[in-house]
């Protein structure tokens, strides 16, 4: 956990709290997203650096048929979230584990989709994350990495030495009709 995290990291109850509102428009596009991706039964998903796990328990409320792995640097995160997991019925296909993005313990190829919401500002070492994205990615599998518009240039950087250019896109994202846009997805599309 870095110092930006305001001591969050150590009260996940208090960061949910806090969270809640301002996240709570960019998460509903997550979930829609995913949703709307209609991934088949058995998918698999990870979201890097997820927090409480507040959108790996919403796809796993809407879609019974995929499972969703939640990583994070902070321990506390992960056990508070496991415990909502836990709450939420869908600990089965939902788990969470301690890890950190840039080095993960996942085979190669292992995930269809992974995700991020308001994470990768946090990360110190974005090209590696994005090449350990890409080792654990399926070959035909997305990347989504949803952050704050002024926060994703270097993250595109990476991404374009990485995949090729047809490959990476990057999307504003409207969380309002009349909020300016302040956030965006970074998308990749390996199979491109
Ligand atoms: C602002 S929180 C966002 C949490 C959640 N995704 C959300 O939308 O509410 C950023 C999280 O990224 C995690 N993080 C930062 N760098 C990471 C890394 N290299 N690997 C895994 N998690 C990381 C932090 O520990 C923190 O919990």
């Amino acid at each position: 956990m870095d110092e930006h995290m305001l001591g969050l990291a150590a009260r996940p109850d208090r960061y949910r709290r806090f969270t809640a509102r301002p996240f709570r428009r960019i998460h509903d596009r997550v979930v829609t997203d995913v949703v709307r991706a209609a991934l088949p039964d058995g998918a698999r998903i990870l979201d890097v650096g997820t927090g409480p796990g507040n959108v790996p328990i919403r796809i796993g409320g809407r879609l019974p048929g995929v499972h969703v792995d939640g990583i994070d640097l902070s321990a506390r995160m992960i056990a508070h979230a496991a415990d909502a997991a836990d709450a939420a019925g869908v600990a089965d296909r939902v788990r969470f584990f301690a890890e950190d993005a840039a080095h993960t313990s996942y085979d190669d190829g292992t995930f269809d989709l992974v995700i991020s919401s308001m994470s990768q500002h946090h990360w110190p070492d974005v090209p590696g994350v994005l090449a350990e994205l890409r080792r654990i990615l399926r070959p035909d599998g997305r990347v989504w990495i949803y952050d704050a518009r002024m926060a994703l240039g270097r993250c595109e950087q990476a991404a374009r030495g990485y995949w090729p250019a047809a490959a990476v896109r990057r999307d504003v994202v409207r969380t309002g009709r009349v909020l300016p846009a302040l956030f965006a997805r970074l998308s990749v599309d390996a199979a491109r």
